[in-house]
């Protein structure tokens, strides 16, 4: 099929506006849609509505070339587009099943505004068979039109990382294409035509199993951190230290070093919605999935762990003022969603404590987040005003801006002596060669 690939992008959310973007820089037509004119508004006057460090570069260059455009208007963006993206988002409902109203609600609207052929890409986290549910949605929308235009669907989940995403979509691992036919992935070929021809691996499969690779990518992620995160815990009981217990292991090929750093456990709109997701979709078809049950409960355990230890060192935390650096769920974002930061801040206030805190993007959302507890916190300006006064230090996002602190200063500061590197980012000798009493996870 000789065609030029027009993209209209659905959803200008994390990955909506980033994919959205990029393939801008492609060198290809994007419309991004929204139902939100505030943030369309705002968009189409350089308004970023999401903190993701070189976007602003990139939407930059991209609108003064006149290949990006935000629109409420769907039924135009549908109609001057040919392969038209669904990037909305599916948060998880209470019992952890990803919520598919707004997909299917996209899909709907390009069944009812379709005008010739085109092809439908799923680049949201959907359960498996998605793709299936979306093409009988818009064939029923057809139908009811009573208007024949063929179309193709396509699964194309995305891999990026919060604070990396521009970096991650220009320099993917591998592009994984879900198709049902050659010429829709020949397409696919062309909307991402700068990676193809730089050999970027593209795993050309259906539709189910591209799905699938994007839960079992995830789930086999979160199972690094937390079986780490679990190491750790042990080699804290026994005298070893897990940042080179996991050095050696990631030596091994089989095994790489990535995603080997423990910590207070993982978050983000990622990892805790898609491994509960991954297992109700297997409890749907009746399938156990042992391993990644263990990890949803064992990394709830991890952010548990923290005020559990700090409790050990500090003794009854009735009246004591701890301060917090890193409210983000990692640096360089300002996302708050599922941090441990959350869970470790509202443990310590039911424990008597009074909150100090800090990040450098998050305020706000972490604010939001924590309204319930607002009496309790006051946010700071800086990492030292964080200290003021503090009978513990917690350090829980490892920003930059933490990693080379005045330790002499901090001691002056605080009123306790405790700094607690969740993230282990200092070493433990240099601490308590100023004076502190030192925890770290698993060192
Ligand atoms: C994750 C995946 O890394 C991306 O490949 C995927 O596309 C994305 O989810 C998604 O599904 O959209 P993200 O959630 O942005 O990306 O962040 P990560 O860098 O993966 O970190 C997730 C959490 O794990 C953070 O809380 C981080 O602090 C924690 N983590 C990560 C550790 O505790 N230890 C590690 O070694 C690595």
């Amino acid at each position: 099929m000789n065609m030029i690939p027009k993209v209209a992008m659905f959803g200008t959310g994390y990955v909506g506006l980033v994919s959205g973007v990029c393939i801008a820089d492609f060198g290809i037509n994007v419309i991004c849609v929204d139902v939100d004119k505030e943030k369309i508004d705002g968009l189409n006057n350089g308004k970023i509505p999401i903190y993701e460090p070189g976007l602003d570069v990139f939407l930059e260059r991209n609108i003064k070339a006149g290949r990006i455009q935000f629109t409420t208007d769907a039924k135009m963006a549908i109609e001057e587009s040919n392969v038209l993206f669904i990037a909305v988002g599916t948060p998880p409902k209470e019992n952890g099943e990803a919520d598919m109203q707004y997909v299917y609600a996209v899909a709907e609207t390009i069944g009812q505004y379709m005008n010739g052929y085109k092809v439908i890409v799923d680049k949201s986290t959907v359960p498996v068979g998605t793709g299936q549910v979306v093409k009988k949605i818009i064939a029923d929308k057809l139908k009811e039109r009573g208007v024949e235009y063929s179309f193709d669907v396509v699964s194309n989940p995305e891999f990026l990382r919060e604070g990396k995403a521009l970096y991650d979509f220009t320099h993917p691992d591998r592009v994984v294409i879900g198709v049902e036919s050659e010429e829709v992935a020949e397409i696919m070929k062309k909307v991402y035509r700068p990676l193809y021809i730089n050999e970027t691996p593209f795993v050309i499969t259906n539709i189910e199993t591209a799905e699938m690779i994007k839960y079992a990518s995830n789930a086999f992620l979160a199972t690094k951190i937390t079986f780490i995160n679990e190491i750790a815990n042990l080699c804290e009981k026994v005298g070893a230290n897990v940042q080179q217990v996991a050095m050696a292991m990631g030596r091994d090929g089989r095994i790489g070093p990535k995603f080997l750093h423990a910590g207070p456990g993982f978050g983000g709109s990622c990892f805790p919605k898609d491994t509960k997701a991954l297992v109700q979709i297997a409890e749907k078809h009746g399938v156990q999935m042992s391993v990644v049950n263990a990890v949803i409960e064992a990394n709830e355990r991890q952010k548990k762990m923290v005020a559990e230890k700090l409790e050990k060192f500090a003794g009854d935390l009735k009246g004591k003022t701890i301060g917090i650096l890193g409210l983000a769920f990692k640096p360089e974002t300002d996302d708050v969603r599922e941090a441990p930061a959350l869970t470790i801040i509202a443990d310590l206030i039911e424990r008597g404590a009074s909150i100090r805190a800090y990040d450098p993007q998050a305020m706000e959302e972490a604010k939001k987040a924590l309204r319930k507890y607002a009496d309790n916190i006051t946010y700071c300006k800086h990492a030292y005003d964080t200290a003021e006064s503090v009978d513990a230090l917690v350090i829980v996002t490892e920003w930059h801006e933490f990693r080379n602190m005045d330790l002499t200063l901090l001691k002056k500061i605080m009123r306790g002596n405790i700094f607690y590197d969740a993230r282990n980012i200092y070493s433990r000798k240099d601490i308590e060669e100023k004076g502190f009493v030192f925890i770290g996870t698993g060192v």
